[in-house]
């Protein structure tokens, strides 16, 4: 059963007009979307600001971790937010000194419970955009006030899946990956009815391979943080850039995969596809496969769940068809990448593993970010921390944060 796939409409209460002619704004009888952003300040936001600063949508309120509060205040300012919540309230006093400055008087909140009320604050819908597992919170807290979720955080699913899954009712979660945006799309292509999944024989992930591809386990020794963050077809936030050069982030999508489309894990396969320009496909059982193909801009994912179910205009450029181009496809070294391999197992173990893996990598990142940890010693670590912990139930927040504490500390000791 998909719990959160609804229809992609081409109708017109959306923004497609059904002649197929797109309106540059909604008509102009209907309220702009209102959305709430979580990590406004990031990767994901500040491309989610640039959507909407070209639609109509109206910025109910925004939470950032409070790293970089002159570009917060900024933003307030520029959307006319009412409502702003920073994760460190330490950072409370320069925000409001930023926000007096540019004449902005929103309500300030404050401290992770600020983040949880923003995060179920009124809205259309909440685009969640923290990096790593501190955007757990925010994402029941959305869920749980009935807010329809565009999640970008896809940590948040992985660690807390059973909670998160218990949670979403239909319609109610929308990803933003661009990977599980395309295969969402392709899925809408099962029938005339719409998903279908009893159709569905494979679903095929595309990883770029990231800046390491072609490269054997032992050229990997010297990789340095900043070889790393040169990812060679995106632009994202340091994390995720350093998960896409070890392939731990190929590994979580798949996990993502899986309890988004309740597809089993021996039915979605990785493939390297270098140039990004598929995102993903959908083989079914008449042996056809649907791919959803545009240049690599997370614009184009964000767009489509800030205004799902319609599609909005121009928001991304298409690819070229009068040039010629080079698409290959190879498959993934598991030798060299064991990150996605390991992510499976986990997967599969279920319970409070996948919060082990996540975890443990997140410290094991941060290690080698600081000059702390190898390059290669990432991934080695993360599978002695998934090694040594005996997966339990992940049915209760206390559940999923006790094992997430667990393998910090214990990759934490192991890095030291
Ligand atoms: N970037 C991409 O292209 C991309 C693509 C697919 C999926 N994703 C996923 O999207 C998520 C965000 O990635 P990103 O690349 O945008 O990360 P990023 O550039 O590092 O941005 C992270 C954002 O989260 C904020 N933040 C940190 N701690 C917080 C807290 N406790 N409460 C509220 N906000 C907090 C940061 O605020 P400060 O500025 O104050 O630190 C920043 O606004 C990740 O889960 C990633 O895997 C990203």
């Amino acid at each position: 059963m998909l719990w959160f796939l609804t229809r992609l409409s081409g109708g017109g209460s959306g923004w497609v007009r059904e002649n197929g002619r797109v309106d540059s704004e909604t008509p102009r009888s209907e309220t702009p979307r209102s959305v709430v952003l979580l990590g406004s300040t990031g990767s994901i936001g500040t491309q989610a600001l640039d959507v909407m600063a070209r639609n109509r949508f109206r910025v109910a309120a925004l939470a950032a971790g409070g790293g970089r509060v002159d570009l917060l205040a900024r933003q307030a300012a520029e959307f006319g937010v009412a409502v702003v919540a920073v994760a460190d309230p330490r950072a409370v006093p320069a925000l409001k000194e930023a926000l007096a400055g540019l004449g902005a008087d929103p309500v300030v909140l404050a401290g992770p419970e600020g983040v949880a009320e923003v995060a179920a604050w009124p809205c259309d819908v909440v685009l969640n955009g923290i990096t790593g597992a501190l955007g757990l919170t925010s994402t029941l807290a959305a869920l749980e006030a009935g807010r329809v979720l565009a999640l970008a955080n896809k940590e948040s699913l992985i660690i807390g899946g059973p909670l998160v899954k218990r949670l979403a009712k239909p319609g109610q979660l929308l990803p933003v990956d661009s990977e599980h945006s395309a295969l969402a799309q392709c899925l809408w292509a099962s029938g005339p009815s719409g998903p279908d999944l009893r159709v569905v024989r494979r679903l095929v992930v595309t990883a770029s391979g990231g800046p390491f591809r072609g490269r054997s386990r032992a050229d990997l020794g010297e990789v340095t943080p900043e070889m790393a963050l040169n990812h060679p077809t995106w632009s994202m936030g340091p994390v995720i850039t350093i998960n896409s050069a070890t392939l731990v982030n190929k590994g979580l999508e798949v996990i993502e995969a899986h309890l988004l489309f309740d597809i089993p894990f021996d039915r979605i396969e990785v493939v390297v596809h270098p140039q990004s320009i598929i995102h993903s496909m959908v083989e079914f059982v008449d042996g056809s496969t649907v791919a959803q193909a545009s240049p690599p801009d997370m614009r184009l994912p964000i767009a489509l769940a800030l205004g799902h179910p319609g599609r909005l205009p121009e928001v991304s450029p298409p690819v070229d068809w009068t040039r010629a181009h080079t698409w290959t496809f190879e498959p993934l070294d598991d030798d060299a990448f064991p990150s996605v391999a390991l992510a499976r197992q986990v997967g599969e173990q279920g319970g409070t593993a996948p919060a082990v893996y996540n975890a443990a990598n997140e410290v094991c990142v941060d290690a080698f970010m600081k000059g702390g940890l190898p390059f290669l010693g990432i991934v080695d670590t993360v599978a002695k921390v998934v090694g040594e912990h005996s997966p339990g139930r992940a049915e209760s927040v206390a559940e999923v944060l006790g094992a997430d504490e667990w393998a910090r500390a214990r990759a934490l000791e192991l890095t030291a």
